[in-house]
């Protein structure tokens, strides 16, 4: 047994390592996540808060029995992978994406090529798709979105949202793309729907299409560490078109863009040179 000192001041978390490292290695088995390749104290304290809180000894005897229940095993994931969302997040930088990054790109594809990486719920394609169909109605334009996390895939798929969840959105968008359910959710419109490609993909293993326009990697990586940062943006920039652009979360400016060939467009959306 150790003690890690996790940089929370105060915090101290008591961990096997031979537990840890078990763990992982099942865990990776079973789902393909590597967790050696996010930030290691973060995920200990997350992981050990979960393991404490449900009341048992070990990372491997709590994963021993969340591997036999199905629905406690998605939520496992769930949690771990952290996939809040919500339509048109940071409204003042979807602003940008809708005024000023489409309409630059539309002038050189009419049709576009997009991917949302780490799509969660499926808000951030779904609005994008909204973007497109309001620009240029009967276009069609590839949206690919994908997620680690099967179950959250379901969910966007499906398309049934809360009011909490469409709180950036316009009136007259919610009018016009959703219909409210009989318990008061909001199902997102079929043809909204139809424009998306939804797929599992796990970034920091599979491999990448490329030839996009737009890359959106947002609220993603905040866990990854920085070496497993840099070889993602060094893959999306192979993945865009010359002249593409990578749209990243409002935390998560790139630093080292330079070193790999991007330039800052404006803060957060980074491009891949014309030449
Ligand atoms: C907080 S959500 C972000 C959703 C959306 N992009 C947004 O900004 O609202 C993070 C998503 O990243 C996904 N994710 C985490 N690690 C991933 C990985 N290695 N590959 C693909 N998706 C991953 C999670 O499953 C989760 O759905």
């Amino acid at each position: 047994m150790y003690i890690l000192r996790n940089g929370k001041k105060g915090e101290i978390i008591e961990v096997n390592e031979h537990d840890w490292s078990t763990f992982k290695q099942k865990l990776n088995r079973k789902t393909g996540i590597d967790l050696d390749l996010y930030k290691e104290a973060q995920m200990k304290r997350r992981i050990n808060n979960l393991v404490m809180r449900k009341g048992y000894k070990s990372f491997t005897e709590y994963l021993d029995f969340v591997a036999k229940d199905k629905d406690e095993f998605a939520s496992f994931i769930e949690y771990l992978t952290i996939n809040v969302s919500e339509f048109f997040r940071t409204p003042e930088k979807f602003s940008e994406l809708e005024t000023v990054i489409i309409p630059e790109l539309l002038q050189r594809s009419p049709r576009l090529n997009i991917w949302s990486a780490g799509c969660s719920i499926g808000a951030e394609p779904y609005s994008i798709a909204m973007i497109l169909d309001e620009k240029t109605p009967g276009v069609k334009h590839r949206i690919l979105a994908s997620d680690l996390d099967v179950d959250i895939l379901n969910k966007a798929k499906t398309g049934i949202y809360s009011d909490n969840e469409l709180k950036a959105i316009s009136l007259g968008r919610k009018q016009k793309y959703f219909t409210k359910t009989a318990d008061g959710k909001f199902a997102v419109s079929p043809t909204i729907k139809s424009k998306i490609e939804f797929r599992r993909h796990n970034l920091l293993k599979d491999s990448f299409e490329n030839n996009f326009d737009l890359i959106l990697c947002r609220n993603v990586v905040i866990y990854f560490t920085e070496e497993a940062k840099d070889k993602l943006y060094k893959e999306f920039f192979k993945a865009l078109k010359p002249g593409g652009i990578l749209f990243v979360g409002g935390t998560e400016a790139v630093l080292n863009y330079r070193d790999m060939g991007y330039e800052n467009h404006r803060p957060f959306f980074y491009r891949r040179p014309l030449k």
